[in-house]
């Protein structure tokens, strides 16, 4: 059954309205199903049977404490892209040695905080990165676990923004430059080289550019046991796409991991664990942003739907153009006609649909922004001096709000007049 599903014309987060978590909490409110959460980690997990592996959730995706803890307690490592994401995961009760450090511009102090920590691996991006890590960790008298993450050169046909394993993004090192790095590093005191990294793109709906950069990987990992370079884990980063409903296909995580079974498989017998980053297959489709009407109106043409929710909220829509489902909160079944659904924010960019149809909603009514789970409540932002939206978690039938709704005075703190 589908963590949000209507219940008699009326739609639920499992077993709770969501017109009645918007009663008691606000809106716009985030919500999550933790059911939702568990099974999208549980089906990606057994996915990947049968290959030693680990799941490094990539913490960007959605960084709230309550939406990490669950993770947490599904087992789960963390990919992190700042010491900030190193607090939040180990707050949320995770561990340390289970953390992979990405980023192309990890700083001395996170370094430092990360060494202190004992993270298990930093993805290396780059040669002068290579040697500031070196540097730091030989100054706090440490050997930091490194992995270098290389450049594949595939093109995971995603959207421009989040496309990263082309050789024009700024991302990784360059195959041809890789082994030679790899042998450098092995030659640093301060370094220990235990893996091989890549991350190609997020929201990717092929199986394809997967298999053709962890086939770069494996000729990688091959070259480098000529060298004597010993590898023992090889990360293939995140990027598995989810459902956002318009009818784009997407490969099952059983189809993903028949993909990466099948391009490891020349590995097999040299004991090497598969790293995964997953972040938006994890959490996208366990969150909605359920937003209230505030008014209707027509100009020429068009009709727009005014909401409570704006792109400080979700700012998917006016980054990158995306679609998500939006569905009414109670009565689905209502005649519909094309509607411009859009925020408060003084920009023609803040929109969350254009020409979408739903019903012609009364102001005070709901709507549920869907497969907001990733990269929603994490991107948001005080835009307009908004204050950031509620976010709850949903566990059948109660639920708790994980994040409060914050306050003016939390849009000035740590200002002052000059
Ligand atoms: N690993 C690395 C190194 C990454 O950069 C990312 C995402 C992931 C893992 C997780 O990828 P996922 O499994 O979630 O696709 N804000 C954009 C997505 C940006 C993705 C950035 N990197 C969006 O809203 O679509």
């Amino acid at each position: 059954m589908p963590a949000f599903d209507y219940h008699a014309h009326e739609l639920y987060c499992e077993d709770v309205p969501l017109a009645k978590i918007a009663a008691d909490v606000g809106t716009p409110v985030y919500v999550y199903s933790r059911g939702e959460i568990e099974r999208a980690y549980r089906a990606f997990d057994a996915a990947l049977e049968g290959i030693p592996h680990e799941i490094c959730y990539a913490v960007k995706a959605n960084s709230t404490l309550g939406v990490l803890g669950v993770l947490v307690q599904l087992g789960a490592g963390a990919d992190i892209v700042s010491a900030g994401e190193l607090y939040r995961w180990l707050r949320a009760g995770g561990v340390a040695s289970s953390v992979v450090f990405s980023g192309v511009g990890k700083t001395e102090g996170e370094m430092k905080i990360a060494l202190d920590a004992g993270i298990g691996c930093f993805n290396i991006e780059s040669a002068e990165e290579l040697a500031v890590l070196d540097r730091v960790a030989q100054s706090v008298g440490k050997r930091a676990r490194i992995s270098i993450r290389v450049n594949p050169d595939v093109d995971p046909e995603t959207h421009p923004y989040i496309s990263t394993g082309l050789k024009q993004n700024k991302f990784g090192v360059a195959m041809a430059e890789a082994r030679g790095l790899f042998r450098e590093a092995a030659g640093r005191p301060g370094l220990h080289v235990v893996g091989v990294d890549c991350h190609i793109g997020s929201q990717l709906t092929k199986t394809s550019p997967f298999s053709d950069a962890i086939a770069r990987l494996v000729e990688l990992v091959q070259g480098l046991g000529k060298d004597g370079i010993k590898i023992t884990h090889v990360d293939i980063g995140g990027g598995l796409g989810i459902d956002y409903g318009k009818g784009d296909t997407v490969p099952s995580p059983a189809e993903y991991g028949q993909a990466v079974r099948a391009g490891l498989a020349p590995l097999s017998s040299l004991g090497i664990k598969l790293v995964t980053e997953p972040g938006r297959v994890i959490v996208g489709g366990a969150g909605a942003l359920i937003t209230r009407v505030l008014y209707r109106k027509n100009n020429e043409a068009k009709h727009f739907t005014i909401v409570d929710a704006a792109m400080n909220d979700l700012m998917r829509p006016a980054l990158y153009n995306s679609y998500h489902p939006i569905r009414p909160v109670e009565r689905p079944d209502r005649e519909v006609c094309p509607t411009d659904v859009v925020g408060p924010i003084c920009e023609t960019g803040d929109f969350f649909a254009r020409d979408r149809a739903l019903p012609t909603l009364d102001a005070g009514e709901l709507l549920c922004i869907g497969a907001a789970g990733a990269y929603g409540a994490a991107m948001s932002s005080n835009y307009n001096s908004r204050p950031r939206a509620a976010e709850v978690l949903v566990d059948g039938a109660s639920f708790t709000v994980i994040r409060a709704r914050e306050s003016y005075e939390h849009l000035l703190a740590g200002e002052r007049l000059a």
